[in-house]
């Protein structure tokens, strides 16, 4: 296909603004899928896409699009908006010349629209502003149109106005696309050079990589190196138009993100699942190259991993994509943000390091070896209309933030920066905000270093016994709220049982709370005396099923899920 005739963009917006409705109508109208309702949101394909209603993967389609007697490729890439996915956005990013940038024309602009701009605009792309869901009754596409000059210097007049919904100016925004955005400029004499910006692993052709070429050219049976890797691979199969190259029986093809910012343990229920579930997460890592793995074992939990992820919502869909796709049924522990300790000792000082990255919290270094620990930091925006101001102003506060600046976006909508450490952000701000906003303010963030923290190691006992799932590190003002907290919602999430369970949280060997479980006698037979033993078989399978789910820490059942629950905050 002639190059100059190839536009390669991507849709980016903040969360719901409508990129993957906007996706759905280009497809249609390019004739890539009929118009019919059933194809709503076709590019989003997983299960938990559907299921949560959001996009996890970047998706790719190439579209045919006639255009004054021309026809023209279009690759597009769509792209997730949730904060947690935003490595997704940057690799897709790296393979166009040009992007949408959606903005809902009621809600205006959010703070991921500020951050995905800047990615556009960092990358050097071609931006086109476009205003969705004018249909809306309280659609203000003018107010939208100032707020995109002021914020992002962009003219007025460059907007577009559609309905992704009803598909008003949809036409317009193609058009716009093989006018405003440059063809990609790579030349076929050049030395091959590509970029793989996503690949996944498909049962019956093996490994599916997506590349974007920047030079030369490439045929089916071509060995290709990974720069990254060193390692080189044979193209199996090439499907051009799409610029899709199957490389079959490879497992490694993808570079690392080493940009994780929660850390959990990742164990099989059972060990003899050890195996299967290893195959499952190396092919669910090959689709989301963002998580990175490591191995770790643990005397309670056996061999598993430490794996690292963007945010706790890509830890949760991991976890229910490997429920969903690979049927896998894992442990999670409370995860860690990667705190550094820099090491006095000069025993571990002549042992090579002075300065490590503290992934699992069971190894966490004791004080005593330790001149600093170190906590990162994120450079937070939150945009909201200005009636929240001052209580998003509070809750920062409450999470050991400091304002960096605010400034008003329009009349009444402001945009404020907030350093905040990241363990005080990762779990559970997101919500905690648009709860209290009532779903107005909007937030994102980027890394922004280390700082000293005085933080400590807190254990969570049942009985006296320890759970290796719960121990966290935390900050040493935090400790106290924190333990009592996780004692509440562990006396909550583990049922009655036999005897009384004591819920404690402890720094050390000292205890700083306490809940108690009382005893429970539940005798599930006591329902059925008389003697039904179908019934009582019945009711024994479900009991025992029941139990399957279940972790024992010492005598007391602890269900699979409570481990997860616990870590959200109220
Ligand atoms: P993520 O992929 O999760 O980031 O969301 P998205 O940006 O892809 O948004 P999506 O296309 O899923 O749209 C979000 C919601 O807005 C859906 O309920 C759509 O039906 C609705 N929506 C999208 N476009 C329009 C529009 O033009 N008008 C109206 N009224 N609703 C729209």
């Amino acid at each position: 296909f002639p190059v100059e005739r190839i536009r390669n963009f991507s849709i980016i917006a903040h969360i719901d603004h409508g990129k993957s409705t906007l996706a759905d109508r280009l497809l249609e109208l390019t004739g890539a899928i009929a118009t019919t309702d059933k194809n709503k949101q076709v590019l989003d394909k997983l299960q938990v896409e559907r299921e949560r209603g959001i996009t996890v993967k970047a998706q790719t389609a190439s579209l045919f699009y006639k255009y004054q007697g021309q026809t023209y490729l279009l690759n597009l890439i769509d792209t997730p908006g949730h904060v947690d996915f935003s490595y997704e956005v940057s690799r897709s990013i790296s393979a166009c010349q040009g992007v949408l940038l959606i903005v809902d024309a009621n809600q205006g602009i959010q703070a991921q629209t500020v951050a995905n701009f800047y990615l556009a605009f960092e990358a050097q792309l071609t931006i086109i502003p476009v205003i969705n869901k004018i249909d809306l009754k309280n659609a203000d596409p003018e107010r939208v149109e100032k707020q995109i000059e002021k914020v992002f210097d962009i003219p007025t007049e460059e907007c577009i106005r559609i309905s992704a919904k009803l598909g008003t100016n949809v036409e317009q925004v193609l058009q716009e696309v093989v006018k405003r955005l440059p063809p990609p400029t790579f030349k076929k004499e050049d030395p091959f050079k590509a970029l793989v910006f996503d690949s996944n692993f498909d049962h019956y052709r093996g490994v599916v990589a997506n590349i974007a070429l920047f030079g030369g050219y490439l045929s089916k049976g071509d060995r290709i190196i990974s720069a990254y890797l060193g390692k080189s691979y044979e193209v199996n199969e090439l499907v051009v138009y799409k610029q899709t190259l199957v490389v079959a029986g490879v497992t490694d093809f993808y570079p690392e993100c080493a940009c994780w910012h929660l850390s959990p343990g990742m164990y099989p229920m059972d060990q003899s699942d050890y195996s299967a579930l290893r195959s499952a997460v190396e092919k669910l890592t090959l689709n989301d190259s963002s998580v990175t793995v490591q191995r770790d074992s643990s005397l309670a939990l056996g061999a598993g991993w430490r794996l690292g992820f963007l945010g706790l919502l890509h830890m949760e869909v991991f976890n229910q994509r490997l429920e969903q796709e690979y049927n896998a049924s894992v442990i999670v522990t409370a995860p860690t943000v990667p705190y550094k300790a820099i090491l006095s000792s000069a025993k571990l000082i002549k042992h090579g390091k002075e300065e490590i990255t503290i992934v699992n919290p069971a190894q966490f270094p004791d004080r005593s070896v330790v001149k600093e620990y170190l906590e990162p930091m994120v450079m937070g925006t939150i945009i909201t209309p200005d009636d929240y101001i001052g209580k998003i102003m509070s809750i920062c506060l409450n999470r050991r933030a400091v304002q960096k600046n605010m400034v008003y976006i329009d009349d009444h909508r402001v945009m404020m920066k907030y350093l905040f450490p990241l363990n005080e952000i990762v779990v559970d701000f997101y919500d905690l905000l648009k709860s209290m906003s009532s779903g107005y303010a909007s937030f994102d963030y980027e890394d922004a270093g280390y700082q000293p923290a005085h933080v400590i190691k807190m254990d969570i006992l049942l009985n006296g016994k320890p759970v290796e799932e719960l121990t966290t590190i935390v900050h040493k003002d935090r400790a106290y709220s924190a333990g009592k907290a996780m004692c509440e919602r562990l006396q909550d999430a583990i049922p009655r049982q036999m005897f009384e369970i004591a819920v404690q949280a402890a720094i050390g060997s000292k205890v700083i709370a306490r809940e108690t479980i009382k005893a429970y006698k539940k005798n599930v037979l006591a329902k059925c005396y008389g003697g039904d033993i179908t019934r009582k078989m019945k009711l024994l399978k479900k009991q025992a099923e029941g139990k399957k789910k279940m972790r024992y820490i010492g005598t007391v059942q602890v269900p699979k899920d409570a481990f997860i629950n616990v870590l959200k905050r109220k």
